[in-house]
């Protein structure tokens, strides 16, 4: 069996991007920093993300029925770590500007985001210490602002020359 810390830092290694996960409805609003998220399927438009048994919008999302993944853009630092970490009985609020909630699920959904992805919550899957969220795509958008991504435990730019 891979050695555990071995496993973890050569994970860090691995770019991934930084988004915020929302969701709304019957059991409110909330929000988490998650950068485990990739595309499934494009039949249907599908994604998934990874959770954390212990955070508390695993259970509201599958409550709830939707959910938001807001890939965050470069210059949104900030939106990002206000969004991970503790305190955990602190709520976290979609009041400022940099939100929008005009659809049909009232998700909160990020203005100037790299992109966004509204999904319909369809199946959790065991495994670990985590729990594998699968959504279908209701809605996205798409915009020119570069994303920004997680490496080696901080977040980083993207270089603007292609190779
Ligand atoms: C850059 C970054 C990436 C993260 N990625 C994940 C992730 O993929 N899955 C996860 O469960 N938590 C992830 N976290 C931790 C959650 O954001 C954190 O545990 C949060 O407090 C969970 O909120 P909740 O318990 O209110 O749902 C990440 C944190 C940071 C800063």
């Amino acid at each position: 069996m891979q050695d555990r810390n071995l496993f973890i830092s050569a994970m860090r290694n691995v770019a991934t991007p930084v988004t915020i996960v929302t969701t709304n409805g019957a059991t409110g609003s909330h929000g988490a920093t998650v950068s485990a998220m990739c595309s499934l399927s494009a039949d249907p438009a599908s994604l998934l993300i990874c959770l954390n048994r212990q955070s508390r919008i695993l259970a509201m999302i599958e409550e709830n029925g939707a959910f938001c993944v807001n890939v965050i853009a470069e210059g949104q630092d900030d939106v990002a770590m206000a969004f991970a970490g503790a305190p955990r009985t602190t709520p976290r609020k979609f009041t400022t500007p940099d939100w929008n909630q005009e659809n049909p699920n009232a998700l909160p959904v990020l203005r100037n985001a790299a992109a966004t992805f509204q999904c319909a919550y369809k199946k959790t899957q065991s495994f670990g210490s985590h729990q594998i969220i699968v959504g279908t795509v209701l809605d996205t958008t798409a915009s020119d602002h570069a994303p920004l991504v997680y490496h080696q435990g901080g977040f980083c730019t993207l270089p603007r020359e292609r190779s």
